[in-house]
């Protein structure tokens, strides 16, 4: 049995930072509904599992996280799945898993509560619409958090239908958040505290608008406006796809003290043939281009990016054409998956279909390049003296740990300073995934 109306909730988000930022979107939501936020899962009368579908068996583990979810005494929370594999599976999971009460898809979260209130009258609550109305504007407003940093969707959802991604179909089509929405969101994060705002999109640097004067801008004219927001320290943005990379983009990065010196563009494979049958609609050449541009205007700009290994069809040559690209670029971190067959998208029926031993070895020789390459970097700034912003405590006494301009962790021992300040410091150790750093004298914002 579960638990009739719930009082306490429990968000859990998995996969993308995009996903990150929903969840907690739910949790305010819940919040102003007059849901009490519980520590964990375990107890809390609504759980809402705040699903991946990006590779893996990601509806699997979601059908064994639901099964985990029944109680020791038989009962079992609310369970309510959310995110994309609630939009991919739809209302399939409450067939499969009865204990499911609700199923809603990423574009209909607003309608949470209605959705739990019927469940609590025993219907099954599904709904995966793709509503015309924006589901930000029936949202409660932002008022900050406990953290300096914040996440601040800009856009969302995918034209570009790479043929391995499941994004376009279960994010639905490219939709860019309106200006005044924006700037009124990140003030509400900046009263509440917040110093740092990613922006966010699955194609976050084709976001488009108009500014309050009626002029059409990009994201390079929303990071300036941002930029004039006293309080805001830092800006970033994540997810680019290199086409979308304006001149005004890569302008920006030499001009805008505030945007950070980093820049995660994905480019998946190194050969042409293979972003040709992803349908990436760029080449190796355009790419390495466009990496030439952003580091002529911000020589030390960090960068990162996202790879596939064994795409169908991917050859030994095709393989090291990825090496090869890793090598020409030189990253400071980066994210590397095997290639993971996704039902309805174009490549899952595409021959050539790799070798699980194959993908494995590829996957590893890639994967020790970019940790060798991440190393490297983060040696590269030992000596610098940089900014930090201090976001989390550290295992050892005074020990807090910020993040540097270029996105690393970074660990310093600073007794009396707190979460949220800002401090200068000199990088003096590197390890693979972060650095360390020693305060300089009269440091402190
Ligand atoms: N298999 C493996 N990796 C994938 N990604 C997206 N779809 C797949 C897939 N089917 C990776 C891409 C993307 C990142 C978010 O996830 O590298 O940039
Ligand atoms: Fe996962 Fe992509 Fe959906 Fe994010 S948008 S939750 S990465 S499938």
């Amino acid at each position: 049995m579960k638990s009739d109306s719930p009082k306490t909730f429990h968000v859990k988000s998995f996969g993308c930072q995009m996903n990150v930022y929903d969840g907690e979107r739910m949790a305010e939501m819940l919040g102003a509904e007059g849901y009490v936020a519980a520590a964990d899962g375990a107890d809390a009368d609504l759980v809402v599992l705040n699903t991946c579908h990006i590779r893996e068996k990601a509806a699997e583990k979601v059908y064994s996280d639901i099964g985990r979810l029944k109680r020791a005494d038989g009962s079992r929370p609310t369970i309510a799945v959310a995110g994309c594999v609630a939009q991919a599976e739809g209302a399939e999971i409450a067939r499969r898993a009865p204990s499911v009460d609700v199923v809603v898809g990423p574009q209909a979260y607003h309608r949470l509560p209605d959705l739990i209130a019927r469940a609590a009258r025993g219907e099954k609550a599904v709904d995966l619409d793709m509503p015309l109305e924006s589901k930000f504007g029936a949202l409660p407003k932002r008022a900050g958090g406990q953290r300096p940093t914040a996440f601040l969707t800009v856009q969302e959802g995918c034209d570009k239908f790479c043929t391995y991604c499941v994004v376009p179909y279960t994010r639905g089509a490219e939709i860019s958040r309106p200006f005044a929405d924006l700037i009124a969101e990140a003030r509400a994060l900046v009263a509440g505290g917040v110093r740092e705002i990613t922006l966010l999109g699955q194609n976050v640097n084709a976001w488009d608008g108009e500014d309050d004067k009626g002029r059409a801008i990009g994201l390079d004219g929303l990071i300036r406006e941002l930029a004039r927001e006293d309080g805001l320290e830092r800006i970033r943005y994540t997810t680019s796809h290199p086409n979308d990379m304006t001149d005004g983009l890569i302008a920006a990065h030499g001009e805008i003290d505030k945007l950070m010196p980093f820049l995660h563009l994905p480019v998946q494979a190194g050969s042409d043939r293979i972003l040709a049958a992803m349908n990436r609609s760029h080449s190796v050449e355009s790419y390495l281009k466009i990496i030439e541009r952003v580091r002529a205007v911000r020589p030390d700009i960090a960068i990162s990016g996202d790879f596939i290994v064994g795409f169908p069809g991917e050859t030994d040559a095709d393989f090291e054409a990825t090496l090869d690209i890793v090598r020409a670029t030189n990253y400071a971190m980066a994210y590397s998956f095997k290639y993971s067959r996704r039902p309805g998208t174009p490549a899952a029926t595409m021959d050539d279909q790799i070798d699980e031993a194959v993908l494995n070895e590829r996957l590893q020789r890639l994967q020790a390049l970019l940790n060798e390459q991440q190393q490297a970097f983060n040696e590269a700034t030992v000596g610098r003296t940089t900014r930090l912003l201090l976001e989390r405590k550290g295992k050892l006494d005074g020990q807090l740990i910020g993040k540097s301009p270029w996105l690393q962790s970074v660990h310093v021992i600073a007794p009396g300073l707190k979460i949220g300040d800002m401090v200068d410091v000199r990088i003096v150790s590197a390890g693979a995934n972060s650095v360390g750093a020693e305060l300089l004298m009269e440091a402190v914002a």
